[in-house]
């Protein structure tokens, strides 16, 4: 079975998809899959590319990226779904793919736009479909729709373009009333790219240089209310046989010392740390896997996802956000969570493209 390894990417989170396709590269069955690398560089270019795990992976705090010069430039696919390879004389073809695995965070990636592309083609994909993938990435849409679920979630106000530059007062005043701490974040991102930690919502002067900081990388932006409590994640996988999906047991999130919350550096270049599975009350653990599959579901996911919480001080539980691809990193939950569940590393990618296959 010829696997279409695709990563890097024009979001942010290039270097990130770099080091997922390291880690499920290195875990996938060899006997089983063959493997075809291609990496997308920062200006959209897609590249036949190494397949060397070693060059995919973070050496000394250096994060890796997907260079393109002096590779063979790919048209990507044709319409019947095999690879195209102009190295210069025009298209050859490279032979037929069965599958792609997209394994893309960010804009252009996770958001149902490559998703789209295998749509057209044909081609089946591993994870989350156009709709669930958009509807997932932005993190406003995914407020609207779990509320429209009844899925427990904290407060925010959604900024969009227009509303920032035509309603400025309106738009702090909301904000105002979140009340204390709040996150400000691009409102399509990841890997908390973009996103400030602002003390006092009533503070115009700081949320305008959050926002537009945030508006660096996305012209809609959303502030959250802060949620007092601690940070845990879970892992959601389709079920192979057409139940409910299975989900993992809960890590919880140690974000190491000297970072003010989990964001890039803390996320990838520290010794931030999981506890898998999350020391809990086993009723607030039932409740997190309970939300984890209910989200999974009124998202409309496919595959895999990563759903994250914050279990509050008050006792309540309350889903942050969902991740269509969660990043495969050696820091990263979703690979342990499952690792703990009793669902190895390759067994687990070769359960994402069994599903897509399916
Ligand atoms: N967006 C990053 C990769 C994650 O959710 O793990
Ligand atoms: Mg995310």
């Amino acid at each position: 079975i010829r696997v279409a390894v695709i990563f890097g990417g024009r979001s942010p989170e290039h270097e990130i998809s770099c080091v997922t396709a390291g880690g499920v590269i290195s875990a996938i069955d060899t006997d089983r899959y063959e493997i075809v690398p291609v990496g997308i560089a920062r200006d959209g270019s897609w590249v036949l590319y190494s397949a060397d795990p070693a060059q995919l992976a973070i050496v000394d705090g250096r994060l890796p990226e997907v260079d393109a010069s002096g590779s063979e430039v790919s048209v990507p696919f044709d319409g019947g779904g095999d690879l195209l390879v102009d190295d210069g004389d025009g298209p050859r073809r490279l032979g037929g793919i069965d599958v792609a695995l997209p394994l893309l965070h960010g804009p252009l990636g996770e958001d149902g736009t490559v998703q789209g592309l295998f749509e057209m083609m044909g081609i089946p994909y591993v994870g989350a479909g156009v709709f669930a993938s958009a509807a997932s990435m932005d993190k406003v849409f995914t407020k609207t729709l779990f509320t429209g679920h009844g899925i427990p979630t904290g407060s925010y106000v959604a900024v969009p373009d227009r509303a920032w530059r035509t309603e400025r007062k309106r738009v702090l005043d909301d904000i105002a009333e979140l009340d204390g701490t709040v996150f400000v974040k691009p409102a399509r991102g990841g890997s908390s790219v973009g996103i400030s930690k602002v003390g006092e919502a009533a503070d115009p002067e700081a949320v305008t240089a959050a926002v537009e900081e945030a508006r660096r990388h996305d012209t809609k932006v959303i502030v959250e209310a802060a949620v007092s409590g601690r940070e845990v994640e879970c892992g959601v996988l389709e079920s192979p046989d057409g139940g409910a999906p299975d989900v993992s047991q809960p890590a919880e999130i140690h974000v190491a010392d000297g970072y003010d919350f989990y964001d890039f550096e803390a996320k990838y270049l520290s010794s931030s740390s999981l506890t898998i599975p999350a020391a809990l009350p086993a009723e607030v653990v039932a409740e997190i896997r309970r939300e984890a599959a209910r989200t999974f579901e009124a998202l409309g996911c496919a595959g895999l996802a990563r759903v994250d919480f914050f279990y509050a001080d008050d006792g309540r539980v309350y889903v942050n956000e969902i991740n269509t691809m969660p990043g495969f990193t050696p820091s990263s939950a979703f690979p342990q969570m499952w690792a703990e569940a009793g669902l190895d590393y390759p067994s687990l990618v070769d359960r994402m493209i069994r599903a897509a296959l399916d």
